[in-house]
């Protein structure tokens, strides 16, 4: 039983196994070295495990240009984030297209062979301008754009080894895993969470009003590559695995990560974080408020108008949209914009800056905020990190 086909209509499976492995392994080795960075990657794992099907590799022109421009790939399928490997100048020259090279991690450890189909320069103000609505170079996405290389390599890849992780083996489920765990479940229906943060009320309320309707919960926190003010994977996962086991039913509920890294691209990225949890066989995806935002480069509800510019049947996955949430003091309970009649003044909220400065305090958030077992979490990571630098 399959709930939903993947994005393309088949699950990519790049990784090469067997005897096919050591061969490729072993003519890797006499070939050019290119080395990816922690990004790079996050996408190479990416793309090995099928959660970015139906790409195969780093895209070429045709499929990076339409997606930067018109948010489709050459095939016309829907994708709104290039997925691309950059490289300087220099080693862009001494790789002619047609050739093959080994991609490696910092180890030197090779990882994978790519076939370079095409070499090519692009325009980052260009791409930063389209994909992130701003050529800032405060912005994240914006900044790896500028940081990376001028050429761009495109080819499919053929993955020997996956790039090393040691953290959170148990939970690093690939797209086939979930999909066998969801129909060994007996789930239809699959609400999945994308988050970068450590869980808080807000989020607990979406799930939990998306779970009332659907068979179960892919609850996906993003786990590569996050800007360094964002809480780390580590300590997230542990408030998620606290939470789940307290206040989740376990048999409505799966627990995994998704290793891509976070771009801050906004309403693009709502559309790319919705075709990866459609290629892991979720039905559903909530987007609420300024969904992979960062600072205020994006309206607060741009990501679910971004949908608009599709036909359903082309995203496939259903988007759960979700106004603004918070604690009401009147209702005496977690609400929206949509739900609540009362005014501001009975919302508890807080602002990110304000969470933080308070748990550096050692002081723990209201609970209708954060529940008291993530606030503990979260002071006692602060204060490692404090002891850390001392
Ligand atoms: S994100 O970058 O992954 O979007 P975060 O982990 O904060 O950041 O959010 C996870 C999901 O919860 C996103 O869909 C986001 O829009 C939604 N969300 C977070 N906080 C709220 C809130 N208070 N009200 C409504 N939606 C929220």
């Amino acid at each position: 039983m399959e709930t939903i086909a993947p994005h393309g209509g088949v699950l990519v499976n790049r990784e090469v196994a067997g005897a096919d492995r050591d061969a490729l392994l072993a003519r890797a080795t006499s070939l050019p070295v290119v080395t990816l960075d922690e990004r790079q990657l996050s996408d190479l794992e990416m793309i090995a495990i099928g959660a970015f099907s139906p790409l195969k590799g780093f895209m070429g022109p045709a499929d990076y240009n339409r997606v930067v421009n018109e948010m489709r790939l050459a095939n016309g399928l829907p994708w709104t984030i290039p997925v691309t490997l950059a490289v300087s100048t220099e080693v862009g020259e001494s790789i002619e297209p047609g050739s093959d090279i080994a991609l490696a991690e910092a180890t030197g450890r090779i990882l994978a062979v790519m076939t370079v189909e095409d070499r090519f320069t692009y325009d980052k103000s260009h791409e930063s301008e389209k994909v992130y609505r701003t050529t800032d170079a405060a912005h994240p996405g914006v900044a790896a754009v500028l940081a990376q290389g001028d050429v761009l390599l495109g080819g499919p890849i053929s993955v020997v080894d996956r790039p090393s992780n040691p953290d959170f083996p148990e939970y690093r489920l690939d797209p086939a895993a979930t999909r066998a765990a969801f129909a060994e479940r007996g789930w239809r229906t699959i609400v999945a969470f994308q988050t970068r943060n450590p869980i808080h009320r807000a989020h607990e309320y979406l799930q939990k009003c998306a779970m009332e309707t659907v068979d179960g919960l892919l609850l996906h926190p993003l786990v590569g590559a996050t800007k360094s003010d964002d809480v780390s994977a580590e300590v997230r996962m542990a408030c998620y695995t606290e939470i789940l086991d307290k206040y989740y039913p376990a048999d409505r509920t799966l627990l995994a990560v998704n290793p891509a890294n976070m771009r801050y691209a906004g309403p693009r990225e709502a559309i790319f974080h919705a075709l990866i949890r459609k290629n892991y066989g979720c039905t559903h995806f909530i987007v609420g408020r300024d969904h992979a935002g960062v600072g205020n480069y994006y309206g607060t509800f741009d990501a679910h108008h971004i949908f608009r510019e599709f036909a359903p049947e082309e995203i496939g996955i259903t988007p759960m949209f979700f106004d603004h949430a918070f604690f009401c003091r009147v209702c005496g309970g977690m609400a929206s914009v949509k739900t609540c009649p009362h005014g501001k003044e009975h919302h508890v909220f807080l602002s990110g800056t304000k969470v933080r400065e308070m748990l550096q305090a050692g002081e723990a958030p209201p609970p209708e905020f954060s529940r008291a077992e993530v606030a503990r979490i979260l002071i006692g990571a602060m204060r490692d990190a404090a002891a850390a630098q001392a």
